[in-house]
């Protein structure tokens, strides 16, 4: 792993910690709860269940708690820059983002190759 990868993975659990939630640990099913009534909005465009609905957006459904918070504090932060989703993560509190990264890791995928 590059340092920086590894210094940001440090900070997502060690900002989760701080917030009291365990990005670290399995999430509760408080956290998966509230993750998902605040996804509402989210689903415009990645779907009510993470698989996306819009051409130009990601599945986020199955993918890793770090991987998911991690992209939102990029893009809250300024990190990762993208019209639609720096102006949606900037709202967001670390708390906000732990919650929605429960909800979509949560989701069950099944992956099927097709031959
Ligand atoms: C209007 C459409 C739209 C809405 C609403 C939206 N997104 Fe996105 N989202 C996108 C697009 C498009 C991308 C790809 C951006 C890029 O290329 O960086 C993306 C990327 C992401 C990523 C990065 C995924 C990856 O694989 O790296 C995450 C995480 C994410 N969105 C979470 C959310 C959450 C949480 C919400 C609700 C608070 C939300 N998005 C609302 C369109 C949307």
């Amino acid at each position: 792993m590059k340092t920086a990868a590894f210094v940001r993975r440090l900070q997502a659990c060690a900002g989760a910690a701080a917030v009291g939630a365990a990005l670290c640990g399995p999430a509760t099913a408080d956290e998966v709860d509230t993750g998902r009534s605040k996804a509402q909005i989210c689903s415009v465009c990645h779907g009510p269940l993470g698989v996306a609905v819009a051409p130009d957006a990601p599945n986020l459904a199955g993918q890793p708690a770090l991987y998911l918070s991690a992209q939102l504090r990029a893009y809250r932060d300024g990190i990762r820059k993208h019209e639609v989703m720096s102006l949606m993560a900037k709202p967001l509190t670390n708390e906000d983002i732990t919650q929605l990264a429960a909800w979509f890791s949560s989701i069950r995928v099944e992956a099927t190759a097709s031959r």
